[in-house]
């Protein structure tokens, strides 16, 4: 394995005989998802929702993962906190989506908890025999918030720390604010037909993108990927802008036409490169480098990144070229996926389902960091689709390439549910892969 916080190339990433093969059943096997409701789930800090989800006193969020169901809720003193989400009369589900609301009401006898958890009323409490009100509060479960997420632990007691689960994530990630970043554009969650690690796997590697990806080759550079392996984390920085390693000769014009071309014309609008002019950009962006120096197509494109999200308000000049650039892509375990650039993030975050280890539920945002005064106008509300309309027009809404992801990872459940093949067959490119399922195995044997 690797050092830990040492970027590596792929060819460089040394990997275990031992490591080179996963169990089909991990991925299919009712056994192995029940283990890991038990003993990864329900002791891991996990994100339940955005702190954006919860903006007002009183808003509150079901958050379900596997059988469990917590409720966090924004209490009339701005605290968010997490509840186990049974009532405790005779254990209805207490909360089911999301609302805002004075009281935690249960809709079937009308018991209600304050905000804070503490029982607040109990329909004709004369007909019970005494209760005690303390022992009526609702079970609280560890809640806290980093980085715009809200993040739960079932039992903080039995797990690490906050601070030493996030490590050392914070020192690479408070630069850029995501705390001040609102959904933009894209806030879908939906169900997909596909085992949650079968969707983790799938993005955390760049072994699939010249194949799957092949529109890509002109301007990303899956070969020159890097890899950390950040505690139980892991960062993935991808060069964008750039060529493939594979493709032998390329000028700098065709990479940035590549790069263009492949924007929505929304993207090039704001960019000022609509016209997809390059020479008209060349003379724009090329003054300012050194003399005799022909700017390259990451130099035009980082120089014009910059200027796109220095509009905003957003400071770019703490972050360096390649941050700008590139695609930085942690994967904060067990389930968020995070690609982050100065100003804007975009976000996959996966759970499994209930019931069936061939299905997840995936939500999906893109944040963008926003002038105060103008977040409520632009901010994107969640929208929750039934499967069947994560495709088409919706699909493709979410771009071309996690469209081609989407197709696939359904496509492979299908190949794993069909029996016979015993194990995947892991490389050097997939060194990600072999980390987070180390990981998970770390949490299964404890
Ligand atoms: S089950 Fe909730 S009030 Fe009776
Ligand atoms: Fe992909």
């Amino acid at each position: 394995m690797l050092a830990a916080d040492e970027p590596q190339l792929a060819r460089d990433c040394p990997i275990q005989d031992g490591d080179v093969r996963l169990d089909t059943d991990r991925y299919t096997s009712p056994r192995v998802m029940s283990q890991e409701f038990e003993r990864l789930w329900m002791r891991v800090w996990q994100p339940a929702c955005l702190v954006d989800d919860l903006r007002q006193a009183g808003s509150w969020r079901e958050y379900r993962v596997g059988t469990k169901s917590f409720v966090v809720v924004r209490g009339q003193d701005g605290v968010i906190r997490a509840f186990r989400n049974s009532c405790l009369h005779r254990g209805l589900l207490l909360c089911e989506g999301q609302g805002r609301s004075n009281s935690l009401r249960c809709p079937y006898h009308g018991w209600a908890w304050r905000l804070d958890g503490t029982l607040s009323h109990v329909q004709d409490r004369e007909f019970f025999n005494p209760l005690d009100d303390s022992a009526y509060a609702l079970p609280e479960v560890g809640c806290a918030t980093w980085a715009g997420f809200v993040l739960i632990n079932p039992s903080p007691e039995d797990s690490l720390s906050l601070k030493e689960y996030l490590a050392p994530l914070p020192e690479h990630l408070n630069s850029y604010e995501l705390e001040e970043y609102v959904p933009l554009g894209i806030n879908v969650q939906a169900p997909v037909a596909c085992n949650w690690k079968t969707w983790q796997d799938a993005f955390v590697e760049t072994y699939h993108l010249p194949f799957l990806h092949s529109q890509g080759l002109l301007f990303s550079n899956e070969l020159g990927t890097r890899f950390s392996l950040l505690g139980e984390h892991s960062l993935m920085v991808t060069p964008f802008a750039e060529a493939s390693g594979r493709v032998r000769t390329v000028t700098q014009r065709q990479v940035l036409e590549a790069y263009l071309g492949q924007l929505p014309v929304t993207s090039r609008k704001l960019m000022g490169a609509e016209s997809l002019d390059v020479d008209e950009l060349l003379a724009r962006h090329g003054s300012g480098w050194s003399d005799g120096d022909e700017p390259t197509a990451r130099d035009v494109i980082a120089s014009m990144l910059r200027g796109v999200t220095e509009a905003t308000g957003f400071d770019t000049s703490p972050f360096g070229d390649a941050q700008v650039t590139d695609v930085w892509q942690y994967l904060m375990f067990p389930n968020l996926l995070l690609a982050c650039h100065p100003g804007h993030a975009f976000i996959t975050w996966v759970t499994p389902d209930p019931v069936d280890p061939n299905r997840c539920t995936v939500r999906v945002v893109n944040l963008r960091w926003t002038r105060p005064e103008e977040r409520d106008a632009v901010r994107e509300p969640l929208r929750v689709l039934a499967e069947d309309e994560l495709s088409g027009a919706e699909l493709a809404r979410l771009g071309r390439a996690v469209e081609q992801d989407v197709v696939n990872v359904r496509r492979q459940q299908l190949g794993l549910r069909l029996g016979g093949l015993t194990h995947q067959t892991l490389s050097r490119h997939e060194t990600r892969i072999v980390h987070l399922h180390k990981t998970i195995d770390a949490y299964l044997a404890r």
